[in-house]
């Protein structure tokens, strides 16, 4: 349809980034597509609309000259070519009409600026200046153009690049880590919702871990979540030392994510030991102890949930409760306390979220009324 369309009107048009990406990679389903097309994008999207035999509305979105429509299941996206240039400040790039190459240069990384030809004349034609192709069979992330220039102008393709690196199991070229951690303070121009966008899409990976690591290991984690890098390290006083809690999460946090692909149920194993950093003491006749880190992780994870934008509803209430269980030592495995509490609800409830509020609920309430009303008040 769009070939026909695009014939009709006379313009050139690609389908480009994502799609392309996914495609070549056989990821399952597409939820939307991005077309490219060399003019007005817009009348491009209003042509599509024409032809296809359900006629969908074009919504239209001027101040991006960016249309889009939906059919067949998908959000089809048009754009017109354009040529990007940032300033210091913003996200918002100043915008001029460009050509096909102007286009891919523009984009994140290679593996995203892959097109695709949708004219008679170059239908399925492959058009890939950066050796995208190759990067996906290499399974390496890497910029276009200088890795300084893409991140500090659009600060959040730091995020984008941890997060297709977790997603895709890709390693980031050595020179976009080291520029990630350069620019990492320009993070703090992204909106929090934009981040806990990527923050989900890291969590719900198969091996969450990947991500937290290379957040971490850039910088990035400390300045989005320095609660959770306070938990690393491992102090000795008297020869006796702890665990180091920040790495210990990243297991648990991976152990949960083989059992559960519950978003809140991988946030609250994140979050499960938060507060054993401020509760963190040294007693000369039992050593370290974390006395009351729940109550105060329970409520660091209000605090946390507010900065960052994510909702202060059920499912906050939901993490906070598991965090103040996540200490219980329910099962005892090869004589060392894991941190079994979150396993065995998955495993008792299943993966219904529903039953398992209630059974954190039930639990909290008559196995142990003392501690749900003590964090209460
Ligand atoms: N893009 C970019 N810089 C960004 C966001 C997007 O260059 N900060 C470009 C990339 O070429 C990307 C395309 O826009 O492929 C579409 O972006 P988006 O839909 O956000 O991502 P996808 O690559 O489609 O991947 P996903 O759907 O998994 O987010």
């Amino acid at each position: 349809v769009i070939t026909q369309a695009s014939e009709e009107i006379k313009l050139e048009s690609y389908v480009i980034g994502g799609f392309v990406r996914d495609h070549i990679l056989q990821r399952g389903e597409p939820k939307d597509i991005d077309i490219v097309a060399i003019g007005s994008g817009i009348e491009l999207a209003k042509k599509v609309a024409e032809i296809l035999p359900h006629k969908p509305k074009v919504q239209v979105f001027k101040n991006y000259g960016t249309a889009m429509l939906r059919a067949y299941d998908m959000e089809i996206e048009f754009v017109g070519a354009r040529k990007e240039s940032y300033q210091k400040d913003s996200r918002k790039p100043i915008v001029e009409d460009g050509s096909l190459e102007d286009d891919q240069n523009r984009r994140d990384f290679t593996i995203n600026a892959l097109a695709l030809g949708l004219n008679e004349d170059n239908f399925g034609n492959l058009l890939d200046p950066f050796d995208g192709i190759e990067d996906l069979n290499s399974k390496i992330i890497k910029t276009p153009l200088d890795p300084d220039i893409t991140y500090s102008d659009d600060p959040l393709r730091m995020l984008r690049a941890i997060r297709f690196a977790t997603q895709l199991n890709f390693k980031i070229e050595k020179e976009s880590l080291d520029a990630i951690s350069r620019n990492k303070k320009r993070i703090k121009i992204i909106s929090k919702e934009r981040i806990t966008d990527e923050l989900h899409k890291i969590m719900l990976a198969e091996k969450p871990s990947k991500g937290f690591s290379l957040l971490h290991k850039t910088g990035l984690l400390h300045i989005i979540m320095p609660e959770l890098t306070a938990l690393e390290g491992i102090d000795e006083i008297e020869g006796q030392k702890h665990k180091d809690n920040f790495w210990h999460t990243l297991e648990v946090v991976d152990n949960i994510a083989e059992n559960t692909d519950d978003l809140w149920l991988r946030w609250a194993a994140l979050l499960h030991d938060i507060g054993k950093a401020p509760t963190k003491k040294f007693h000369k006749k039992i050593g370290w102890t974390f006395h009351g880190h729940e109550f105060v992780g329970a409520k660091m994870v209000f605090k946390l949930f507010k900065r960052l934008r994510l909702p202060l509803n059920d499912k906050m209430k939901y993490v906070q409760k598991l965090v103040l269980m996540s200490s219980r030592p329910i099962a005892i495995v090869d004589n060392d306390v894991t941190d079994s509490a979150v396993r065995r609800l998955i495993f008792d409830a299943g993966e219904d979220i529903e039953d398992l509020m209630t059974l954190c609920e039930a639990d909290i309430t008559t196995k142990n009324p003392n501690r749900f009303k003590k964090y209460h008040n």
